[in-house]
């Protein structure tokens, strides 16, 4: 491996997953995990699996299957590296290998914290204490499994001659990469930067292994800082797509990543991803988390390559290069094209899935389908964002304990906005009730809630068009948590925003349904049984 090769580290499933709300489940995880795997990351870092048996479940079902599929375009076509995180415990440790172990290349990443403030205040230890509990863990952990990383957590604040200690004391028990972890996001990139090139130098056997940078947004200078590590001297950066993560997140992957190609001229380092599936991957991420990303978000922002002014189109017509330093068909934010319409064939929407990653088969595809000409039949042009909106709800739903049959809303200046719902469940029969709200939301929310006799509370719900026109296509996706639960997440799409707003609430409250119950998560939708007489 070139010695400017920069190791793509993605931890969207587990710090990504830390971030508020953006829980997803095992089915999500997984698909997450592909994408990963496809736009080419080298380590995925698949969880916390002692958290959780859902998050070890989860982490299995990523090294059984990513972690042992060769990846077109990779060195060797070799699978990543499937890592999970664990404390300095035996038992996350051990817990930890049961998670990876399934996979040809297994990680075992282990942190303590070592700056005073932690030292003090959450672990009261002393830095001796510290130098012994991570050196056995990190021993233990390579009596498992010969690749295991290790963080000092919050070293942004830590005494750089104690770094030295730990890190050496590390190196000699094991340890094959060292990551070094802006926790608080409070460092500025010189810092960083001085901090990293002073591990390389003083702490001995640092040049044998891999230094690795994880920075936080705190103060919005985690790619900065990233860059800066990288620059003296680290060879793997921690990221999560769209920057998701505690707080204000980690460092951006598609920023990073595409900051390193752009300036390859200054900066002269690579990576292995496969920049045109940016937007893809971060749009996935998007939805399952629900998390929007801000249309000025840079790379992936819906307004990453837009021109508003008089002065920038002329610029653009001119010479793109102008305004613009990357072209959009570089990280897959091409013009939404319109490819497909009423008359396009089973055929050609398959093939067009399948161009953008989405390879349906079966009853999926016949259901995408469906879907797909309904929606053609309503709208003049379907275009690749709509197909990816119609694609994505197909694999990565909520088991359809209810689903919505019809809808009807009446509303206005005038009168009581009302909503008449019809809902299949899982009887199978069908239940209707009509229910006043505040508004046709509020009211078709409280039908739902009245049928399938729960009542969650609604903690976000986000509306946003998926592409431009007044005959798009609506996207809403909401998180609801009922009582101490974790909070869930559904999205649904549709052309009308109230029907996709029912979609949304019902995908949610299914989840919420099936942790109830312990039915299982899916990752394609169940087939539905015949329509049955109204209860
Ligand atoms: O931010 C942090 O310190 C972490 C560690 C667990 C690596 O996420
Ligand atoms: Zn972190």
């Amino acid at each position: 491996m070139s010695s400017n090769y920069i190791r793509i580290f993605d931890t969207s499933l587990r710090d990504g997953e830390q971030a508020p709300g953006a829980s997803m489940t095992s089915a999500e995880k997984l698909e997450v995990a592909r994408a990963l795997a496809r736009l080419g990351v080298d380590v995925i870092e698949a969880g916390f699996p002692a958290a959780s048996p859902d998050d070890l479940a989860a982490v299995q079902a990523i090294a059984a299957e990513v972690g042992q599929t060769p990846v077109e375009g990779r060195p060797q076509a070799e699978p990543p590296i499937v890592c999970g995180l664990a404390r300095c415990t035996r038992n996350d440790i051990q817990t930890a290998w049961e998670g990876v172990k399934g996979a040809k290349h297994p990680r075992i990443h282990t942190f303590l914290a070592t700056s005073d403030i932690h030292l003090q205040h959450k672990l009261r230890m002393t830095r001796p204490e510290v130098v012994a509990r991570a050196t056995e863990m990190v021993a233990f952990a390579k009596s498992l499994c010969a690749d295991v990383e290790f963080s000092p957590e919050d070293a942004g604040r830590s005494d750089p001659e104690f770094l030295y200690e730990v890190l050496a004391a590390v190196i000699k028990a094991g340890a094959t990469t060292l990551n070094i972890p802006d926790t608080v996001g409070y460092t500025l990139p010189d810092e960083f930067g001085a901090l990293i090139a002073g591990i390389i130098k003083n702490t001995p056997g640092a040049k044998d292994v891999i230094i690795s940078v994880h920075c936080h947004d705190d103060l919005g200078l985690a790619v900065a800082n990233s860059l800066a590590g990288l620059r003296a001297g680290a060879r793997q950066a921690e990221v999560t797509v769209n920057g998701i993560g505690e707080r204000a997140g980690n460092a951006s992957l598609e920023e990073l990543v595409m900051a390193l190609r752009t300036r390859a001229d200054k900066l002269g380092l690579q990576t292995g991803i496969d920049a045109k599936q940016l937007c893809r991957v971060s749009k996935l991420i998007s939805r399952t988390t629900s998390y929007p990303v801000p249309p000025n978000k840079a790379i992936v922002g819906a307004n990453a390559f837009a021109h508003e002014s008089g002065i920038h189109q002329d610029g653009m017509i001119k010479n793109a290069q102008t305004y613009e330093i990357m072209r959009p068909e570089d990280v897959g934010a091409t013009q939404t094209t319109l490819v497909l319409g009423k008359h396009s064939g089973r055929n050609a929407v398959s093939k067009r899935l399948a161009e953008l990653g989405y390879p349906l088969e079966g009853e999926a595809l016949a259901r995408a389908f469906a879907e797909f000409k309904k929606l053609a039949d309503r709208k003049k042009s379907v275009h690749d964002a709509d197909l990816i909106a119609l694609a994505s709800d197909e694999r990565t739903q909520a088991p359809e304990l209810w689903t919505l049959q019809d809808l009807q809303v009446a509303c206005g200046t005038t009168g009581l906005p009302t909503a008449t719902v019809r809902l299949k469940g899982p009887d199978g029969k069908l239940h209707v009730h009509a229910a006043v709200g505040t508004g046709p939301v509020d009211a078709t929310y409280k039908a739902i809630d009245h049928i399938v006799r729960t009542h969650v509370q609604l903690l976000e719900f986000v509306v946003s068009a998926v592409t431009e026109g007044i005959d798009a296509l609506g996207e809403v996706s909401v998180r609801v948590r009922q009582d101490d639960q974790r909070s869930s997440h559904g999205h649904g799409t549709d052309t009308d925003i109230i029907v996709a707003s029912a979609k949304a609430y019902l995908a949610a409250v299914n989840l919420v349904l099936s942790r109830q119950t312990g039915a299982p998560v899916h990752a394609q939708k169940s087939s539905v049984p015949a329509d049955q007489p109204v209860s």
